[in-house]
């Protein structure tokens, strides 16, 4: 049985202090929320990791910290960068890697968005490796092929035992920020073909283990349909993860 996770990408959104209220306003709605089902995570940006980790610590939140992106390089002349090792000692847990913001935006390719992954469990942490087509790929016929060979580029030189401990996040580019889901059907259909893909690199037992998340325009009012499906491990939210409400009722999705 994979235990489910929700993941909060609050992208380039608040500051230190907003982010601090975002957090404790978040443990507040959580109150109560059985734990044991469904693993939390929330992704703020670089300048509030700390103020995020002094909360979650002192406050002893079941409220796991992700970054939303790394270089791949412990240290160097970098500038402007981040390493891995700097996320780790912030007690950083999950690190996304390949958004497709990062890809489209950023001009990130597949052999970068692979040295990250590596470079994430290289020290102890655990990636949220994003994939998805755009929408000419899926007009196309493209959709299943352009995953696969995401999957493959991302996560190749890892072992299998690595790949059953790491996230994957199938996020269709043309539902992300648009309003606009996947239907579960749809995402299912997918994720299905990226497990199929994880377990013809790196075995069954490695497909059976990783979690595959959907994301892109997830909210409270569609997220137990995509929940229901049994190959949809989770969910990683942009917009709707910026309102604490919001987000505990995406959270708290079988209530
Ligand atoms: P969205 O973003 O929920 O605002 O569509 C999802 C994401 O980019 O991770």
């Amino acid at each position: 049985m994979r235990k489910s996770l929700i993941a909060g990408n609050w992208k380039m959104h608040a500051t230190h202090l907003e982010a601090i209220q975002m957090v404790q306003k978040l443990s507040y709605r959580l109150e109560d929320t059985d734990y044991g089902r469904v693993d939390v995570v929330v992704c703020p940006p670089f300048t509030s990791l700390r103020s995020v980790q002094t909360v979650i610590e002192s406050d002893h939140l079941p409220i796991h910290l992700g970054a939303q992106d790394t270089h791949w390089e412990s240290s160097g002349a970098f500038t402007g960068a981040i390493a891995p090792p700097m996320l780790a000692k912030l007690s950083v847990t999950h690190v996304i890697v390949g958004h497709s913001e990062r890809r489209q935006l950023f001009g990130e390719t597949d052999a970068e968005v692979n040295k990250k992954a590596k470079a994430v469990v290289a020290a102890e942490m655990t990636p949220i490796v994003c994939v998805g087509e755009t929408l000419e790929q899926r007009e196309a016929g493209q959709a299943e092929a352009t995953v696969r060979s995401q999957v493959a580029a991302g996560l190749k030189g890892l072992s299998g035992e690595q790949v059953a401990a790491i996230v994957i996040a199938y996020e269709p580019i043309w539902a992300i920020g648009t309003g606009e889901t996947a239907d579960p059907d749809t995402a299912s259909a997918v994720i299905s073909v990226i497990r199929d893909e994880v377990a013809s690199g790196w075995g069954g037992d490695a497909a059976e283990s990783v979690r595959i998340l959907y994301g892109g325009s997830v909210n409270p009012g569609n997220i137990a349909a995509f929940m229901a499906k049994k190959d949809i491990d989770g969910a990683l939210v942009g917009g709707a993860s910026l309102d604490p409400d919001k987000f505990a009722s995406v959270i708290r999705y079988w209530m």
